[in-house]
């Protein structure tokens, strides 16, 4: 009798891949990272933290600069920040910014998002940020990682180790980072609405068991994936914050895929890239922003005309997105702000399914690698 013993299986819970079990795990991240932040009376602790009153008042500019997924991340936060607190936000991409002569002061707050905290261009980029004399915040996973180390304040997610190559819930949990950041700045500040800020915490405690209730729709979207794992092409497209999760969307199915995949504005469709559409194309369209739902509508009228497969994604009891589209795969209803914690779940769980139907290596994508230390 002969018992072998991998070490990798041991810490897979029962998943046949790390990429699922911590796609499963966001749930359990999300509460964590909330709930160490948050005060029994719903305001928000910036334990550890330096940055003060007088030092939120006294920027005038938010720097937010990382690379791949956590690049998304800070897409998400921009709207967040400055719908909240107020102030004018960059997002970069970390090999960008280090070039780029960017402008900063000591009036300037930098904030790297980073899961490894070992990324050389945001550690670059924070170097530049540093030396030109911002205050430097860092969102980073691996406790006393070198942004971690070289950063004024860290902001921690709480997502665990994170061992797939395609990032899932390092993302989740930064974005919750980056909703609990806008919410004390906006509130420090006293620029935000009380009503609002109550709102938003209400919103944010109830997304852990949203997402759980969404995970529980994990066949219907396999099914979607296996209808559509042979495609060479797929778009995302999506207008305000739907736009940021849509780039993370086309990220996850190329990371682990290989299907050369695309994501834009929706807007923007229209100045080329419609060009592309055509019978059968496959669109993801997001379709969550109650605000902007009316346009989406039009854009994915535009796609449907010329043929092309629409996925739609949008909040539970929206029955006219499903006129429009082939298949339509629903969110938990929640507030516009903080549909990227779900909506994301649903592209994570294709990219998965369709990667594995087409037999790639889903946990150790060809040409990838979790933390790039190199230039
Ligand atoms: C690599 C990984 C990506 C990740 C990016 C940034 O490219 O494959 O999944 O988003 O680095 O990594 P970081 O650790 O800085 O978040």
């Amino acid at each position: 009798f002969h018992v072998t013993w991998d070490a990798d299986a041991a810490e897979m819970d029962g998943y046949e891949h790390f990429m699922m079990k911590e796609i499963h795990e966001q749930p359990k991240g999300l509460y964590e990272t909330l709930t160490r932040r948050l005060n029994e009376d719903d305001t928000i602790n910036l334990d550890g933290i330096s940055m003060t009153k007088e030092d939120i008042e006294n920027f005038n500019k938010v720097y937010i600069v990382a690379c791949g997924t956590a690049y998304h991340a800070g897409l998400v936060g921009k709207a967040a920040i400055e719908k909240m607190a107020r102030i004018p936000v960059e997002v970069d991409i970390a090999s960008e910014f280090r070039y780029r002569d960017p402008f900063v002061d000591d009036k300037t707050l930098f904030i790297a998002i980073s899961q490894s905290g070992e990324t050389l261009d945001t550690l670059a980029a924070l170097r530049e940020a540093k030396r030109k004399g911002a205050r430097i915040l860092s969102v980073v996973n691996v406790v006393g990682s070198s942004v971690a180390r070289e950063s004024d304040d860290v902001f921690y997610t709480w997502a665990g180790p994170e061992i797939a190559v395609a990032s899932t819930k390092a993302y989740t949990t930064q974005l919750m980072c980056m909703y609990l950041l806008a919410l004390y700045m906006g509130h420090t500040k006293g620029v935000i609405d009380k009503d609002y800020y109550a709102r938003f915490i209400e919103e944010l405690k109830q997304i852990p068991d949203k997402l759980e209730d969404l995970l529980k729709k994990e066949k219907e979207i396999e099914a979607v994936a296996k209808k559509y794992c042979r495609k060479e092409q797929v778009f995302f497209i999506g207008r305000g914050v739907d736009s940021g999760v849509s780039y993370e969307g086309s990220l996850k199915l190329k990371e682990i895929s290989y299907i050369n995949s695309f994501a834009i504005a929706a807007g923007e469709l229209k100045h080329g890239t419609i060009a592309l559409i055509e019978e059968d194309t496959l669109v993801f369209a997001l379709a969550t922003q109650d605000f902007l739902f009316e346009k989406m509508l039009s854009n994915i009228q535009e796609i449907k005309a010329r043929g092309a497969n629409v996925v739609g994604v949008a909040k539970e009891g929206n029955r006219e997105i499903e006129k429009q589209s082939t298949e339509v795969i629903y969110i938990p209803d929640c507030m516009d702000e903080v549909t990227p914690l779900l909506s994301v779940v649903p592209l994570q769980l294709f990219a998965y399914f369709v990667a594995k139907f087409r037999g790639c290596n889903i946990d150790k994508p060809k040409n990838l690698a979790k933390s790039v230390t190199v230039e």
